[in-house]
């Protein structure tokens, strides 16, 4: 079965073929609308709608013909219905919702955050359930335990800023341009270690939760009665990123603890981080079990995650009525 994933929730049009046979990923694009939002330093919301308007049908046709297959090889179409930017969201889910009634195939919607939990699974030698998630994204810092696809209990989350959200904030603070995560973590390589040590918060008791506003008026304070070198700049991005690599590594470790298991997966935006990668890796060979990830273009918002998800739904006969799903705010 090919099923047609469409992502279009925040600043990403993505787009994917996934296989449930032989063929896996057959495909996926994934236009980024960075620039487009740069010079607003965030992304607004009205432009990212009309920017998906444009590039989804292009994207699709460009997706289908990197995958050698046309319109009637499609078997379903799986499309983000949210959470997210509700515009956004409308532009994936009426473009999707049409195309599966137009080639009269099932269509699902499929919660943003699952898609971002199951993408290590599109992976060679993906762990099977049971095993912690540690979801790190823009918006959601969460540890959930599966016991199951499709089964999900809640362990911990994140009481203020999401991780990439921090990332992004700090990037700002310290004159980054937007979006700051990824620049912020590419500076910290230049910065010296245990120049700038800001604290591990809520590690100091019992719990999964975490918060991380506190970090960032940390940095801020230390950027402002700082010289403001360069060097200073890039040892206070490494300060931080340990401090939040530190936090997601401990937690990580309890959660395991936790839910009985040594195998951890990792998803979302943050989950390209390469710190982050090397010291969770480390942390679970250490516990004889093992962490894995998607790829980094799989880690970061793109249609392959919900491609992947919706045809695991759609495989076990689960599709939704002719309705199009946006839902802007949606527990998963
Ligand atoms: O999953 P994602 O693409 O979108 C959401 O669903 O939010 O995650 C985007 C987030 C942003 O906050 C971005 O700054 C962060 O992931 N991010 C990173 C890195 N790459 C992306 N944060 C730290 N290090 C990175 N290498
Ligand atoms: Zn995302």
């Amino acid at each position: 079965m090919n099923v047609l994933g469409i992502e279009s929730s925040c600043d990403e049009t993505g787009v994917a073929v996934y296989d449930t046979g032989a063929g896996g990923l057959r495909a996926h694009a994934v236009y980024s609308q960075i620039a487009l939002h740069a010079e607003y330093g965030g992304v607004v919301p009205e432009l990212a709608s009309r920017d998906h308007v444009r590039k989804l049908l292009p994207l699709i046709r460009q997706t289908l013909a990197e995958a050698g297959l046309s319109t009637a090889d499609i078997d379903g179409v799986a499309y983000t219905a949210g959470p997210g930017l509700v515009g956004a969201l409308l532009v994936g889910a009426g473009v999707a919702r049409s195309l599966a009634w137009a080639l009269d195939v099932p269509a699902i919607g499929v919660h943003h955050m699952e898609g971002h939990l199951l993408a290590p699974l599109i992976e060679e030698d993906a762990p099977q359930p049971p095993f912690v998630a540690l979801l790190v994204s823009g918006g959601h810092t969460q540890l959930v335990a599966v016991e199951a696809i499709g089964s999900y209990r809640l362990l911990g989350e994140t009481l203020d800023d999401a991780a990439g959200e921090a990332f992004d904030k700090t990037a700002k603070m310290m004159g980054l341009p937007y979006p700051g995560g990824p620049q912020l973590a590419k500076l910290a390589e230049q910065g010296v270690p245990g120049k700038f040590r800001f604290s591990r918060p809520m590690t100091d008791r019992p719990g999964l939760d975490f918060s991380f506003s506190g970090l960032k008026t940390q940095v801020l304070l230390a950027w402002r009665d700082s010289d403001q070198s360069e060097q200073t700049r890039a040892d206070i991005a490494r300060g931080f990123e340990d401090a939040v690599v530190d936090t997601l590594a401990i937690k990580c470790g309890r959660a395991l603890d936790a839910a009985g298991t040594d195998t951890l997966i990792v998803a979302g935006g943050v989950g390209a981080n390469r710190r982050l990668r090397a010291k969770l890796v480390e942390m679970c060979e250490k516990r004889g079990g093992r962490a894995c990830f998607p790829r980094p273009a799989l880690c970061t918002d793109n249609g392959a995650m919900i491609a992947f998800a919706g045809a695991l739904r759609l495989a076990a006969g689960q599709h939704d009525d002719a309705a199009i799903r946006a839902v802007p705010r949606w527990d998963m």
